[in-house]
């Protein structure tokens, strides 16, 4: 049967809930420019870098703003984030990903983080996980975010593994979508019908167990 040797995390929305808060962040953020938001289009900028979602906010709004109203409408709203995720603890570990994750160190198996957030270390460290991660790639390296492969490309360079052996996690589409472009076995965590691209998708977080990961990697590998 072939063997996982590492699995590639992304964070929001996978091991926490951050998700919610870069939405309530953008909905702050649109609903001060009166650009119309919802959580369908928020969808839209799941996985998705800061810069690259404010432009998707201003073009869904019709706004033109200066480089310079860009660049202060993006700190504002991390600003708001980073507000939010000082409150985080490891209760905001969402159900079943810590037993996940002790399940796959425990099977001698790699982990690392491939968030696009730059706010990612700070989330982990609340969240006190780094025990729990191989490797973390620094957003800030990356040039072309997801759903392009790079991040998830170098989480496996990170930890020495070549991509037929690795499995991604993720909840957004581009994020899935960034896996299969580094045609790596993806995972989706949430509706199975925006994930369709993703080798297994499951509902929620508590669904994720090891073993019949392996199983199934081990079937789509065959
Ligand atoms: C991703 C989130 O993980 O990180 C996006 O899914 C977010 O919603 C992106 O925009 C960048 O995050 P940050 O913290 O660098 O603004
Ligand atoms: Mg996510």
């Amino acid at each position: 049967m072939k063997q996982i040797s590492g699995i590639l995390f992304d964070l929001d929305g996978v091991i926490t809930d951050t998700a919610e808060y870069h939405y309530k962040a953008w909905k702050q953020l649109a609903d001060d420019l009166d650009i119309p938001f919802d959580r369908e289009f928020n969808e839209k900028l799941k996985g998705i870098g800061r810069m690259e979602s404010l432009e998707l906010i201003l073009q869904h709004g019709n706004k033109q703003l200066t480089a310079e109203e860009k660049e202060r409408q993006a700190t504002k709203k991390n600003e708001h984030y980073k507000q939010m995720i000082e409150l985080i603890t490891p209760a905001d570990i969402l159900p079943g990903v810590l037993e996940f994750m002790n399940e796959i160190k425990d099977a001698g198996v790699k982990t690392a983080l491939a968030s696009s957030s730059k706010n990612a270390q700070a989330v982990i460290e609340n969240l006190e996980i780094t025990h729990l991660l191989d490797s973390v790639v620094n957003a800030a390296e990356i040039k072309n975010g997801k759903p392009a492969p790079e991040i998830f490309l170098k989480a496996a360079d990170q930890l020495g593994l070549s991509s037929e052996n690795c499995a991604g996690v993720e909840d957004a589409q581009a994020g899935v979508e960034a896996i299969k472009a580094a045609e790596m076995f993806a995972v989706g965590v949430g509706d199975q019908k925006a994930l369709k691209k993703a080798d297994w998708v499951v509902e929620d977080t508590s669904q994720l167990d090891f073993k019949e990961l392996q199983q199934k990697f081990a079937e789509a590998r065959s």
